[in-house]
């Protein structure tokens, strides 16, 4: 689904990313995991189109992303969940979601845009693969930090987006939300490709039943399944090892 090649960001001369080789199946869920400052959000804004890389190429279903605006990259279905929740907080879920939808459609169909039962039966769905089928009439501004990103990861996917990139999700979580996150996370993959930046190794362990790449001072030091990773002696001088470098809960 995506096949990476030298591809290399610097800001200001410094190397923020430096990737020789990088695949992800179809359907895949990836979890990349660093220290601080490693290049994980910014290998995201490359993906996505938002940061331009001074070299290198990365094809998604056969089409080179580079180059690309953030517009078209999103209609090629690479869609981008940032770190930080950014829903609209004085509008209802139904309507957040219903603004995703017309995302997907453009501006000019958005103007002409009349809620069929169909599209109000598309919210409903999505907003029940993300636990917030019985929040649908709430105002997003009162959902829990943990409801906010679901309901951010609803927007991704009623954009019809083939890989989704999900960027720290579990960050600010209560330990039950993760866990649900997770879940979901998992479910998602089953449809479509998924890649997860996260720094919870006991949230990683519950979601990593594929491959994790570990993501050092923008290259990649290793990858593995969550066990090799774990026990990479590495990893573990690099990022598992410090304190507070990797925060593990309990
Ligand atoms: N827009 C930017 N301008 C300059 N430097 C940046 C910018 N974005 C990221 N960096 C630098 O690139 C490096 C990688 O950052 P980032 O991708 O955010 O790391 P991570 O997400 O792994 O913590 C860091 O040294 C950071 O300071
Ligand atoms: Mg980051």
């Amino acid at each position: 689904m995506l096949s990476i090649s030298e591809l290399s960001v610097s800001f200001g001369g410094v190397k923020a990313l430096n990737l020789s080789k990088f695949e992800l199946n179809d359907k895949e869920l990836r979890v990349i995991i660093g220290p601080n400052g490693a290049g994980k959000s910014t290998f995201m804004d490359v993906l996505c189109g938002k940061t331009a890389p001074s070299s290198g190429t990365a094809y998604f279903n056969g089409e080179d992303l580079i180059g690309k605006s953030e517009v078209e990259i999103a209609r090629m279905g690479v869609g981008r969940k940032f770190q930080k929740p950014s829903v609209f907080e004085g509008l209802t879920v139904f309507d957040n979601l219903l603004l995703g939808l017309k995302a997907k459609k453009g501006f000019l169909s958005s103007m002409f845009f009349k809620l069929a039962d169909e599209e109000s039966q598309r919210i409903r769905e999505v907003a029940k693969r993300v636990n917030l089928e019985n929040e649908l009439y709430s105002i997003a501004g009162s959902l829990s930090h943990g409801q906010k990103q679901w309901l951010e990861i609803a927007i991704v996917l009623l954009q019809d987006s083939d890989l989704m990139l999900i960027d720290e999700p579990a960050a600010g979580m209560s330990d039950a939300e993760t866990e649900r996150t997770g879940a979901l996370l998992c479910e998602l993959s089953k449809e479509n490709g998924v890649i997860v930046i996260e720094h919870d190794m006991h949230f990683v362990e519950q979601i990593a039943r594929e491959k994790v790449t570990v993501l050092v001072r923008g290259e990649i030091l290793t990858e593995g399944s969550f066990d090799e990773v774990k026990n990479n002696q590495d990893v573990i001088d690099c990022y598992l090892g410090t304190p507070n470098s990797a925060q593990t809960r309990k």
